[in-house]
C-alpha cells in the first residue's frame, strides 16, 4: 500500500502525511515528495556523533593550530627527510657565518645549536612557516638560549619583527650574555600587521654566539599554544569527539617513524623532532598532552589512536609486543589515573592533576589481516581487563576474523567521488555491518574535486551524512578527514580548514560539517522521499564505475526542545521542489554556490557561505537550489503533521 501511494505521490505531487493519509497540494507539482513520521520515534541519536579528526599531517601543527612561529627552532631539522641537518628556514643577515654547533648542547636530547659569528650588525633570520604572520598591537613572546663563544666579547643582541619589505615592526634588546647558557625573554609588539614577516637577531658586538631553543608565540593564543583563529574554526563545529594524532602519522613508514606518544610529553625541548611521514619534520611541539588538552579546550573526548606495533612497511614480532600493550595502559593512565599513579603523576608534573576525557582508544590505523588481529587482540585484551570503561575502536581492513566485542566500534574509512558518495553510500548503513559500532574515522570526497574542495564535493558528503544520521543507531561517531593542511603545505586534498600565515579559510565542507553539527537533535526520525533517480559514471584509478543517485535525499530528528529538524540534500545540478508533508514556521538554513566546483581560497575566503531565514510552510513545494543542503528547524509550537 504504501509502495503504491508512493507512485501516486511521485505523479501527482503529493504530500504524505504522518498519518498516512494522503494529501495533494492543490496545482503544484513538485519533483520530490518528503514525509517525515513525526509519531514515531526510531531511536535516540549517537551523542557523539559528530567529531573531528586531527592528524599531524601537511603542516596542521606546526605551521598550523600549534601557534609557535619559528620554524626549526631547536635546529634539529634534517635535510628533506634525510637526517643531516641544515640550517633549513634561516638565513644569515649580513656577513655573518652561521654554522650548526654541537660544542656544548643544552641536553643530549637536544644536541644542536647555531653558532652566529661576524661584526656588529650582522646576525641570523628564522622565516618561520612560509613567513610569520603578526598583527598589529598584538604582542608576540620570544624566549631563546643563548650563550657568547668561548672567548667572544659580545655580550648583546639585537632582535626585530620585520616586515617582508624589510620596514622594522618591533625591536627589542638582549643584554648580559656571558659564556654560559642562559635563557632570555622579550615581548615584541608589532606596529603593523605583516603576512610574512620575519625574526632577525644582530650582534650588538664584533664576535660570535650560540643560540638555541627560539620560540615566538603570539600572547593571543589559546591556553598559551594554540592559534586562536584555528580554535575558533574547531569550536564552531562543536565537536564530541576528537581523534588523534593519526592517520598515516600513527604507523609511519617504518617503526622507527611509528608515533610513540611517550617521546611527545614532557619538556617541549626534550621531544622528539621526528620526519613525518607528510613531508615535514614534526616538532612534537603539541605531542600527547597537549593533544588532550585541546580536547579539554574544545569539550570533545579524546579518541587516542595508539600505534599496535604495525607501520606501513614493518611489524612489530609478537615476541616484542609487550611494550605497545604497555604503552596503550601507560596512555590510558597518563590522561585517566589518578596522581598517584605512575603516569598520571606525569601528567601533574605537566601541569594538568586533573584527569582528562579519554573516552575511546583507537588500537591501529588502517591496519588488517592476521597479524593485526593478533596484535589487536593482545592489546584490547589487556586494556579490556584494567580499563572496561574505555571504548576500543578496532580496523577492518582485509579481516580474516573477528577480533571484537560488541562494544568496540569498527573504524570504516571512505574517500571517493561526489557520486559515490551520493549514491551508493547513502545506504552504506542502512542494513547493519555487525554487533558492534561504526565509527565512520575518516570520510571525504577525494576523487572529482580541487585543491581547496567543491560544492559538489561537499553536498556529496551531505548526502552520505543524511545516511549515517539516519543509521546512527549504528553508526555512533564520524569525522570528516583531513581537518587542516597549510595552504602551502597541500600533499594532501582537499581539507576541512587551510591555515595561511595571516589567517585561514575554509572548504564548503567545512561548513556542511557545521550545520550538521549545530543540528543534531536528540531523536531521529522516520523519513521517506520519494525521487527520481539520475545516473553518472566515474573514472578513477580504481576504474570505470557507474552510479545511481536519488536526487533529493533527506533525513529528520527531533530536538530536545521538541522541534524537529529536517535535512534535505539536492544532488542535482538544477533547482527541485520538494513537497512536504509538515506545516508552520520553520527557519530555514540553506548551504549552496554558484557552480559545482565553487570553493574558498586564500584570495577569496568566504565565497560560500549559508543563508539563514525565516519561512513559512504552507504546503507550497520547497525550492531546493541546484546542489544544495537545506535544514528546516520547525519549532514544536508552529508545527503541525496536517
Ligand atoms: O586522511 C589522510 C590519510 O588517509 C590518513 O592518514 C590515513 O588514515 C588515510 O589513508
Amino acid at each position: 500500500m504504501r509502495k503504491l501511494l508512493m507512485r501516486i505521490a511521485a505523479c501527482a505531487a503529493v504530500a504524505v502525511t504522518a498519518g498516512a493519509t494522503l494529501s495533494v497540494v492543490a496545482g503544484t507539482t513538485a519533483d520530490a515528495t518528503i514525509r517525515v513520521d513525526t509519531t514515531k520515534v526510531r531511536f535516540p541519536v549517537a551523542p557523539d556523533l559528530w567529531g573531528i579528526f586531527f592528524e599531524d599531517i601537511d603542516l596542521s601543527l606546526d605551521g598550523g593550530v600549534y601557534a609557535e612561529m619559528v620554524r626549526n627552532r631547536s635546529f634539529e631539522d634534517g635535510n628533506g627527510g634525510k637526517r643531516e641537518l641544515t640550517l633549513e628556514y634561516w638565513n644569515p643577515v649580513g656577513q655573518a657565518e652561521c654554522v650548526l654547533d654541537k660544542s656544548r648542547p643544552l641536553s643530549d636530547k637536544n644536541p644542536h645549536a647555531v653558532r652566529v659569528a661576524g661584526r656588529k650588525g650582522d646576525g641570523i633570520a628564522n622565516e618561520g612557516y612560509f613567513g610569520m604572520g603578526v598583527h598589529k598591537g598584538v604582542p608576540c613572546k620570544l624566549s631563546l638560549a643563548l650563550r657568547a663563544a668561548p672567548g667572544s666579547s659580545v655580550r648583546s643582541l639585537d632582535v626585530s619583527l620585520e616586515a617582508y619589505s624589510k620596514p622594522l615592526l618591533a625591536t627589542g634588546r638582549i643584554e648580559g650574555l656571558t659564556e654560559e647558557w642562559r635563557t632570555f625573554e622579550l615581548t615584541l609588539t608589532p606596529n603593523g600587521s605583516d603576512a610574512q614577516a620575519r625574526l632577525a637577531f644582530r650582534l650588538g658586538e664584533d664576535g660570535a654566539i650560540v643560540m638555541d631553543c627560539v620560540s615566538l608565540f603570539p600572547s593571543d593564543a589559546v591556553a598559551g599554544k594554540f592559534r586562536r583563529d584555528l580554535v575558533e574554526r574547531l569550536a564552531a563545529l562543536r565537536p564530541s569527539f576528537l581523534r588523534f594524532p593519526g592517520g598515516c602519522w600513527v604507523e609511519g613508514e617504518r617503526m622507527k617513524d611509528a608515533y610513540r606518544w611517550k617521546t611527545t610529553i614532557g619538556d617541549k625541548w626534550e621531544r622528539r623532532t621526528q620526519w613525518n611521514i607528510w613531508k615535514y619534520w614534526a616538532t612534537n611541539g603539541v605531542g600527547y598532552h597537549e593533544f588532550l588538552e585541546l580536547c579539554e579546550v574544545l569539550g570533545a573526548k579524546a579518541l587516542f589512536c595508539i600505534n599496535c606495533g604495525m607501520s606501513h612497511k614493518e611489524t612489530v614480532p609478537m615476541d616484542k609486543m609487550d611494550e605497545f600493550v604497555q604503552d596503550a595502559l601507560d596512555a590510558i593512565e597518563y590522561a585517566n589515573g589518578p596522581v598517584n599513579s605512575t603516569w598520571g603523576a606525569k601528567r601533574a608534573e605537566n601541569g594538568h592533576p586533573e584527569p582528562f576525557n579519554l573516552g575511546y582508544l583507537e588500537i591501529g590505523n588502517e591496519n588488517g589481516g592476521k597479524e593485526y588481529e593478533s596484535r589487536y587482540a593482545l592489546i584490547a585484551n589487556a586494556v579490556r581487563a584494567k580499563y572496561p570503561e574505555v571504548k576500543l575502536v578496532f580496523d577492518n581492513w582485509k579481516a580474516t576474523k573477528r577480533v571484537e566485542d560488541p562494544k568496540d566500534l569498527r573504524d570504516d574509512h571512505f574517500y571517493f567521488s561526489p557520486d559515490h558518495f551520493m549514491g551508493a553510500l547513502t545506504h552504506e548503513y542502512d542494513t547493519p555491518k555487525g554487533d558492534f559500532g561504526i565509527f565512520v574515522g575518516e570520510y571525504a570526497v577525494t576523487e572529482g574535486t580541487g585543491r581547496y574542495g567543491s560544492l559538489r564535493g561537499a553536498i556529496g558528503e551531505a548526502a552520505f551524512m543524511l545516511g549515517l544520521e539516519r543509521n546512527q543507531n549504528q553508526v555512533r561517531l564520524a569525522a570528516y578527514a583531513p581537518l587542516f593542511a597549510n595552504a602551502q603545505h597541500t600533499t594532501w586534498t582537499p581539507n576541512l580548514i587551510y591555515p595561511t600565515t595571516s589567517g585561514n579559510f575554509a572548504s564548503p565542507s567545512w561548513t556542511v560539517q557545521k550545520l550538521f553539527s549545530e543540528n543534531r537533535g536528540a531523536e531521529v526520525l522516520g523519513v521517506e522521499v520519494n525521487t527520481a533517480k539520475f545516473r553518472t559514471a566515474t573514472v578513477s584509478r580504481r576504474g570505470r564505475t557507474e552510479h545511481e543517485i536519488e536526487t533529493v535525499q533527506a533525513s529528520a530528528v527531533r530536538d530536545a526542545d521538541g522541534a524537529v529538524i529536517v535535512k534535505i540534500v539536492n544532488c542535482a545540478e538544477e533547482p527541485k521542489t520538494a513537497a512536504l508533508n509538515l506545516r508552520g514556521r520553520a527557519v530555514r538554513t540553506v548551504f549552496t554556490g554558484p557552480s559545482s566546483d565553487a570553493h574558498n581560497s586564500p584570495f577569496a575566503p568566504d565565497v560560500l557561505k549559508e543563508t539563514v531565514a525565516e519561512a513559512v510552510l504552507d504546503g507550497t513545494p520547497l525550492s531546493l537550489p541546484p546542489l544544495s543542503l537545506t535544514i528546516l528547524r520547525m519549532p514544536i509550537a508552529s508545527h503541525s503533521t496536517r
